[in-house]
């Protein structure tokens, strides 16, 4: 292939004006069992930028997958150089894996940028690796392909699907209730992680990598491929030689990451049941390629679109079945034969999401539904607003019907409660207190989750979904009202209001409820209104500002104080401020 334009990497090793320097890169490169012809002969270099680690079990396939990826660099005429990326595990890291998501994205930002690459793989999977290496990607705008790990085999137990995280929400109601002991609960929540990959839910790694491939970064029909199957390796040598041949025609980030494909994310998301951290990813992707995303779309394009996929927590099935009934490419297709989708987004294997899905079938309906017979209509987030925060959301698509008879049955006002709060600040305030009669709990209780934001417990802990105490469980109320400015975990079935911005620790308005105040939410006119007068309101901030502002736990590592000091709030991404600049 004739190159017509100078390769980036070139500036490091073939620079006539600058031999020193150009002797000096080569020669370490030459260590690895790459000759000095090769390196000089204009090849493009290929990174593979690797998360899986020990540390990152849900990842940690991409060390085979990577053999594979190489191979198809290679014989496409590319060069591969693997490296590794600070590791993210979700379930693992203290106190976050959110506090990581931009750190990891610094990093890769560095190693991209500043190593002689022409291209780059993003090994995607668990949930924040696949965000934070979007987002380096976006901001320094090389060819870039994503290749997901892809989920685990089904989980099962007694002849049932047993989903990750899923049946842990669930577990811990039974052992609660008293229906099975520690030992069962251990057996119960194991059999839901039977091989390598994420979460085989529809939580937020599976969300991330149905969106990947929604934005175009990814392969059409990869992103659900189950992590241990053939058809996963093939996907990795098809991932490596793609990415040789984005090289040579320079298709960047910058083409494929436009609001049409944004767009297109936030519908897919919504017909797949997708996790509530999926806006602010793709707040924070779309800030650093520069796209404006308001959070205010969610609602406008994504509410009125349906659930199609049956996938736990909001419905039955898990990652294989997701696969075998034909993953996104089926999802775009329902969406597009109802104008849902910008057809016209390009994607990395330089078609149109049109071209790539026009054709593609459901090949399981009981999996993925037919766009006229949905699993639930009306099923993207809300995005709600009021005394209490600017901005909050919550996940439509798993109100039970419990959760709909017990709060939204009064036939004159059917999508409005009030309640009393119960407020805990953070996680191990809530842990300690929930149990105890004294706090008074009851079916009409409000609870709500506080200090728990990107400032608050760092990184926005994943809390807000709580579970009632015990003495309620056992009466059969197994969920109540949960409001808050944490996250909660794709894998919860729990219809919080969350993400709330500003946090309590940046002083928004949670940080001024008490409990016992009543508190409204009216999910028609998108409000959630604490009921005391605005006197009063403003009473409260001031003693909170003469007090010294709403107190949260020091910091224990540099990262956390930095991060602190400069990370937005959810609704527009949670992002570096000030980093978005260098898209
Ligand atoms: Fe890593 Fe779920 S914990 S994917
Ligand atoms: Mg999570």
């Amino acid at each position: 292939m004739t190159e017509t334009r100078k390769l980036r990497s070139r500036a490091w090793f073939d620079n006539p004006d600058n031999i020193d320097m150009t002797s000096l890169y080569l020669e370490r490169y030459l260590n690895f069992g790459i000759s000095l012809e090769e390196l000089r002969s204009g090849k493009p270099i290929i990174g593979i930028a690797q998360t899986g680690s020990d540390l990152s079990p849900c990842n940690r396939h991409h060390l085979v997958l990577a053999e594979r990826i190489r191979e198809g660099i290679r014989e496409m005429g590319g060069i591969a150089l693997e490296f590794p990326v600070h590791p993210i595990q979700e379930t693992g890291k203290r106190p976050t894996a959110g506090l990581d998501r931009n750190l990891a994205y610094l990093g890769l930002v560095e190693a991209i940028y500043g190593y002689p690459l022409d291209g780059v793989v993003l090994t995607t999977g668990c949930d924040k690796t696949t965000p934070a290496l979007l987002m380096a990607a976006a901001t320094v705008n090389l060819p870039a392909i994503a290749l997901s790990v892809g989920p685990m085999l089904n989980g099962w137990h007694k002849g049932e699907r047993t989903g990750s995280g899923t049946i842990v929400w669930k577990g811990r109601q039974m052992l609660a209730a008293g229906e099975i002991d520690d030992e069962g609960f251990i057996k119960l929540v194991a059999s839901s992680a039977p091989s390598t990959g994420y979460c085989n839910t529809m939580g937020t790694a599976t969300t991330m990598n149905s969106l990947a491939e929604a934005l175009g970064m990814m392969l059409p029909g990869s992103a659900a491929i189950p992590a241990p199957y053939r058809d996963r390796q093939e996907c990795a040598y098809h991932t490596g030689r793609r990415i040789v041949q984005m090289v040579h025609e320079d298709l960047k980030p910058s083409d494929i990451l436009t609001l049409d494909a944004f767009h297109n994310a936030i519908a897919v998301n919504s017909a797949i049941g997708g996790s509530t951290n999926a806006p602010i990813h793709l707040a924070a992707i779309a800030r650093h390629i520069g796209v404006e995303l308001p959070l205010s779309d969610w609602q406008d394009i994504g509410h009125k679109i349906p659930l199609l996929v049956n996938l736990q927590p909001a419905g039955e099935y898990l990652g294989e079945d997701y696969y075998r009934a034909g993953g996104v490419p089926a999802v775009v297709a329902q969406l597009m034969g109802q104008g849902l989708i910008r057809e016209n987004a390009m994607t990395v294997n330089g078609k149109t999401m049109g071209e790539n899905c026009r054709a593609a079938t459901i090949e399981d309906e009981k999996v993925i539904r037919p766009f006229d017979q949905p699993i639930k209509e009306e099923a993207g987030f809300l995005v709600l607003t009021g005394n209490l925060f600017d901005a909050a959301i919550m996940k439509t698509s798993v109100i039970s019907e419990e959760f709909r008879a017990r709060y939204l049955s009064n036939p004159n006002d059917p999508e409005a409660f009030e309640g009393p709060a119960v407020v805990f600040d953070g996680p191990e305030d809530y842990h300690h207190r929930i149990d105890d009669p004294a706090l008074g709990i009851t079916p009409e209780t409000l609870m709500f989750m506080r200090g728990a934001g990107p400032i608050g417990y760092p990184g926005a802990a994943e809390v807000v979904n709580m579970r009632p105490p015990a003495y309620l469980i056992t009466e059969g109320v197994s969920a109540l009202p949960c409001i808050g400015d944490g996250r909660q975990s794709g894998t919860s079935g729990s219809p919080s209001i969350l993400n709330a911005s500003p946090e309590a620790a940046a002083n928004g308005g949670l940080a001024l409820l008490k409990t016992g105040d009543r508190v409204r939410i009216d999910l028609r006119k998108g409000t959630v209104n604490v009921l005391i007068s605005d006197e009063e309101l403003d009473a409260r901030r001031k003693a909170l500002i003469e007090a010294g502002g709403y107190a949260y736990p020091a910091s224990q590592t540099p990262w956390q104080e930095i991060q602190r000091a400069i990370v937005g709030q959810m609704n527009t991404g949670a992002i570096l401020e000030g980093s978005e600049k260098y898209q």
